[in-house]
């Protein structure tokens, strides 16, 4: 593994790999052995994003510390992108500068050309087609809350056609498990994209209680992605339906878990009192983000 940009890169064996580094990173953070797992030492990495961030930013910034790291930030107001330079260029004089990149903007590739200008490993810390250290965030929580995901049905519900889908889509191929998407036809993958994936993994669902039925674990995200904005109101308005709420959290399978990689919009894509029922799990995932980023920095800083 020499980037990760998007989960669909990642066989089933690399992402357990990651997965299995994380939960040993996690056992032992503050501890002696910790102190001593360095892969980042002497090195700086790079962080370039030009859309928000809270989560991403925090975690990547004490884990690539954690790791024996130099970290510098840089958004578009700070930098000539903002003015246009183009992403190999900048990818260049980083290549030559600093040791890897995590990079959050809008296009996919510009991730891709920024690992193949720089020759840096590169982390999509998302896109609008994925949001890989997100998903292995949710993977981590999965395996801590349900024991794994053989066997299991994850619903994901609302904007079915977005980067947290996506990776989604690719976590359930890669790892064989069930993911329906549970959304009204126009915020479903198209057809072509659905034709890349085994039949029986992946499939679509437009009525939310069918899906719910049997579901170990009920999935939201924002129902107006970044980039978006535009469209918001017409968005809020299709998506409505697909809330997670108590009625839908009724209609699964009971004791499931309700995750959301956040931020949330209470009384949106989720309700107020849903939302508290399951902070643990949902605040896990945030957690679980500086852990599973650790690990894909140290495998990517593997000589
Ligand atoms: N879930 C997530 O990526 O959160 P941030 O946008 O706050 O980084
Ligand atoms: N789909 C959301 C995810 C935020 C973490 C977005 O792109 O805004």
């Amino acid at each position: 593994m020499k980037h990760l940009l998007s989960l669909e890169q990642l066989t089933a064996g690399e992402m357990e790999e990651i997965l299995s580094l994380a939960a040993t990173l996690k056992k032992e953070r503050g501890t002696k052995a910790a102190a001593q797992h360095q892969p980042l030492a002497g090195q700086t990495w790079a962080m370039i994003f030009t859309k928000a961030s809270t989560r991403t930013r925090v975690s990547f910034e004490v884990g690539v510390r954690e790791l024996g790291g130099n970290v510098f930030f840089l958004s578009p107001a700070d930098s000539q992108l903002g003015r246009g330079e183009p992403i190999k260029d900048t990818a260049r004089v980083f290549g030559r500068i600093a040791h890897g990149a995590i990079i959050r903007t809008f296009a996919q590739q510009d991730v891709v050309d920024f690992a193949h200008y720089s020759g840096l490993p590169t982390i999509n810390a998302l896109t609008d087609d994925e949001h890989p250290c997100q998903v292995l965030a949710d993977l981590q929580t999965m395996q801590e809350k349900l024991g794994g995901w053989a066997g299991r049905k994850v619903v994901f519900m609302g904007d079915g056609d977005n980067n947290m889908s996506r990776s989604w889509m690719w976590a359930a191929e890669r790892l064989g498990f069930q993911l329906v998407i549970c959304a009204p036809k126009k915020y479903q993958p198209s057809v072509s994209y659905l034709a890349g994936f085994k039949s029986g993994v992946v499939s679509c669902e437009t009525d939310p209680l069918k899906a719910a039925a049997g579901a170990d674990v009920l999935y939201t995200d924002v129902f107006v992605s970044m980039g978006q904005e535009a469209e918001g109101a017409r968005r809020l308005e299709d998506l409505k339906a697909y809330q997670i709420n108590a009625e839908l959290v009724g209609a699964a399978t009971p004791g499931v878990i309700v995750m959301h990689c956040l931020p949330a919009y209470r009384g949106k894509e989720i309700t107020e009192e849903v939302l508290e029922a399951h902070a643990e799990t949902i605040f896990q995932e945030a957690e679980n983000r500086l852990h599973a980023q650790k690990a894909v920095m140290s495998l990517l800083a593997r000589p």
